[in-house]
């Protein structure tokens, strides 16, 4: 019986890869390199840090450490400056139904994020109160896909992973999710996120019993 539903946020949520692009790609641009959209795809659900190194080696510049938190931190600034303009209508197509159906239905809802922003832009966006269990980048040590996010999160809703559905767009986050004995429904393409339960391309037309059937389908 799936008691619980957990989120990811960025690129589930709201659209804040975007945002996340626009600012590593000026990082980029201003150590003297460029990169695409499609090696943005690479960053999904990745650690601040850990999209710095990628982008770094993509661009074959080495810092050090203190520089290297020093341009994470200028990121951020830049980051910061889009979400704290983000407004309600920019929740994603599908999702404020979605949710109204899951708490008319007593489902518990979590969110799994590995973003230190997570609570500024669930706030920003009206959806603070929604959630019963926020876990964020400043609470989960360990980056996707280990599964360490979700199951702080299963914990705090006081359920077991197979109770639980992970909504998720990165491939590294299906990863953890089933890792950690989830389902797991794929928000995109099923080139990126095949190994999910099931791979939908956004929350529009969808109820939860449809989800339940295409997973139960598949498991
Ligand atoms: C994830 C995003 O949700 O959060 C990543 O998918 C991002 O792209 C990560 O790097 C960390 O975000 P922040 O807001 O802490 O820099
Ligand atoms: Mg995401």
């Amino acid at each position: 019986m799936i008691k619980a539903c957990i989120f990811d946020l960025d690129g589930v949520i709201v659209d804040t890869a975007k945002y996340h692009f626009l600012a590593w790609r000026r990082l980029a641009n201003e150590l003297g390199f460029d990169f695409s959209e499609e090696d943005n795809e690479q960053l999904k659900g990745v650690s601040r840090m850990g999209s710095l190194e990628l982008i770094l080696q993509w661009g074959g510049i080495r810092l050090s450490e203190p520089e290297k938190l020093a341009w994470a931190d200028k990121k951020n600034s830049w980051y910061r400056e889009y979400i704290l303009k983000m407004q309600p209508d920019e929740i994603l197509d599908g999702v404020l139904p979605f949710l109204a159906e899951l708490k008319g239905k007593d489902i518990q809802m979590g969110l799994g994020s590995a973003s230190k922003n997570a609570l500024d832009i669930i706030t920003q966006i009206g959806l603070r109160e929604l959630f019963e269990s926020v876990v964020d980048g400043a609470r989960a040590t360990k980056s996707k896909p280990d599964p360490q996010v979700f199951l702080l999160g299963a914990a705090e809703l006081g359920r077991q992973p197979s109770e639980c559905i992970v909504f998720e767009d990165a491939a590294k986050g299906v990863e953890a999710a089933l890792n950690g004995g989830f389902y797991a429904v794929g928000i995109g393409r099923a080139e990126h996120l095949g190994h999910a339960h099931l791979v939908i391309p956004d929350f529009k037309g969808l109820s939860f019993e449809d989800i339940l059937e295409a997973i139960h389908q598949k498991a």
